[in-house]
């Protein structure tokens, strides 16, 4: 294959390097097109593209590839942990024995907040969405760490602001969920691993003994293995164009955590559950619902299918569905949600509209029973998500410092009004 592509343009022929990735990916490099054709490219949802070359993730959206640092999610998923994916991913490879022990002695030594945040948490009415909570908490830390708003500053530094991040992150989760629902905060219990500590400090009360599961605790892993990266998604993407700027990494990460909570990102979880739950209300006609998720004046979506870059099944899904039965085989479930999501997969998966358009179900359509089942409320889903994928926010924001990016900055084609003359505010 060539290693130029050309291009011609009113009459004059211009060529551009092909750059090919490690996986025979390949993208045309324009960086000197506007200079020297005067031209730019035109791609809103940048559909088409790349940000960035990285060597985080990668995925292949037509045969339902996702490979972490070259490692499959599968095997990952089955045989890891979230403490070592989040090594591998900020790190490039898999923490030795003393490595990991290292990394997670470190996160564990930094899970307690500055009781001033108690403070912050207290301003936001009790019905805060947690997402919010969490994203202010989390850049709230450039008040308590304010070194982190230093440009240029050394490795071992920045390893402090990710460690804390990661020690922390659980922390702010849980706070955001207890403001939410008025009960006192529970302090980290650094005697526990990181799931266990997480729901200790989201469920116990002063009043009663509180014991995670070890089935939830492990449950919960996983899926934060399986949201721990997912390549240049619109979260990440955020992630990496605040950082380019030189923010603080927290404020970065707070835009992160806002760019996720949308529902045609990370929200979608909990827009999941919202939705089936509504279909069981309304009968559980299953049909209906897809109907009108294919009526064109319908604004209704069929919320968990579809992925901008997964044209085939989204392998995280898979992992999820297998996991939700087993979870609810463990915990004694009987959830008639899952009857329904699975009657609506079934009809979707057989229906020429979401054939012909290459219509999955996505990592989001089956995780949130797996959340219900775990006993985490509806609105807590899509902190759940910012959770696991914490280490891929944190790995790209490095990665692009690393490489040295220029601040992240798109053009336009302006269509607005040409040149006028002010019209005085008596004249209009
Ligand atoms: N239900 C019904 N129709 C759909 C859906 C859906 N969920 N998703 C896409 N379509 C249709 C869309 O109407 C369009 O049809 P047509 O070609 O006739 O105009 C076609 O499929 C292509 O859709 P698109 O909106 O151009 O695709 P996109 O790549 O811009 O959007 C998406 C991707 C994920 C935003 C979209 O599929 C969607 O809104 N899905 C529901 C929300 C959801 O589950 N989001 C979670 C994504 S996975 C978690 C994550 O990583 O964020």
């Amino acid at each position: 294959m060539s290693d130029n592509a050309k291009l011609i343009y009113d009459g004059q022929e211009y060529e551009f390097p092909v750059v090919t990735g490690s996986e025979n990916e390949s993208a045309i490099d324009i960086a000197k097109l506007r200079g020297s054709t005067g031209l730019i490219t035109l791609d809103p949802g940048f559909k088409n593209t790349g940000s960035t070359s990285s060597a985080i993730t990668f995925l292949d959206g037509e045969e339902g590839i996702l490979r972490y640092r070259g490692y499959r999610i599968e095997d990952l998923a089955e045989k890891s942990s979230f403490l070592e994916v989040a090594y591998l991913l900020i790190y490039g490879e898999l923490p030795n024995q003393s490595e990991y022990e290292n990394f997670t002695k470190e996160i564990t030594h930094h899970t307690l907040v500055h009781e001033d945040i108690k403070k912050i948490l207290e301003g936001f009415p009790s019905n805060s969405h947690p997402m919010g909570v969490l994203s202010s908490l989390i850049c709230a830390l450039t008040a308590f760490y304010p070194d982190s708003l230093v440009p240029n500053r050394s490795e071992e530094e920045i390893n402090l602001s990710i460690v804390r991040l990661i020690a922390k992150m659980p922390t702010f989760a849980a706070w955001a969920y207890k403001n939410e629902v008025g009960h006192p905060v529970n302090y980290p219990d650094n005697q526990l691993d990181y799931c266990s500590n997480f729901l200790k400090m989201m469920f116990a009360l002063p009043a009663e003994k509180y014991d995670a599961d070890p089935v939830v605790a492990s449950a919960l892993d996983k899926l934060l293995i399986l949201h721990a990266d997912h390549e240049q998604n619109c979260s990440t993407s955020t992630v990496r164009v605040v950082g380019s700027s030189q923010a603080s990494i927290y404020a970065s990460i707070s835009a992160g955590i806002n760019a996720l909570w949308g529902p045609l990102h990370g929200g979608a979880n909990q827009s999941v559950i919202e939705m089936l739950e509504a279909i069981k209300a309304d009968g559980g006609d299953a049909k209906k619902y897809l109907d009108k998720a294919k009526d064109k004046n319908d604004p209704f979506r069929l919320m968990g299918f579809g992925h901008r870059v997964y044209k085939n099944f989204d392998p995280r899904a898979k992992i999820i569905k297998k996991a939700a039965d087993e979870v609810l085989g463990k915990l004694g479930v009987n959830d008639p949600v899952l009857d329904i999501a699975k009657e609506l997969e079934y009809a979707a998966l057989n229906d020429q509209y979401f054939i012909d358009r290459k219509l999955y179900p996505n990592v989001d359509f089956y995780s949130g029973i797996i959340y219900r089942a775990l006993g985490i409320p509806t609105e807590m889903f899509t902190v759940m998500f910012a959770l696991g994928r914490l280490p891929g926010w944190i790995a790209q924001w490095k990665e692009m410092r690393e490489n040295g990016e220029p601040i992240g900055r798109p053009r336009q084609v302006y269509v607005g009004a040409n040149e006028r003359e002010y019209v005085s505010m008596n004249k209009r």
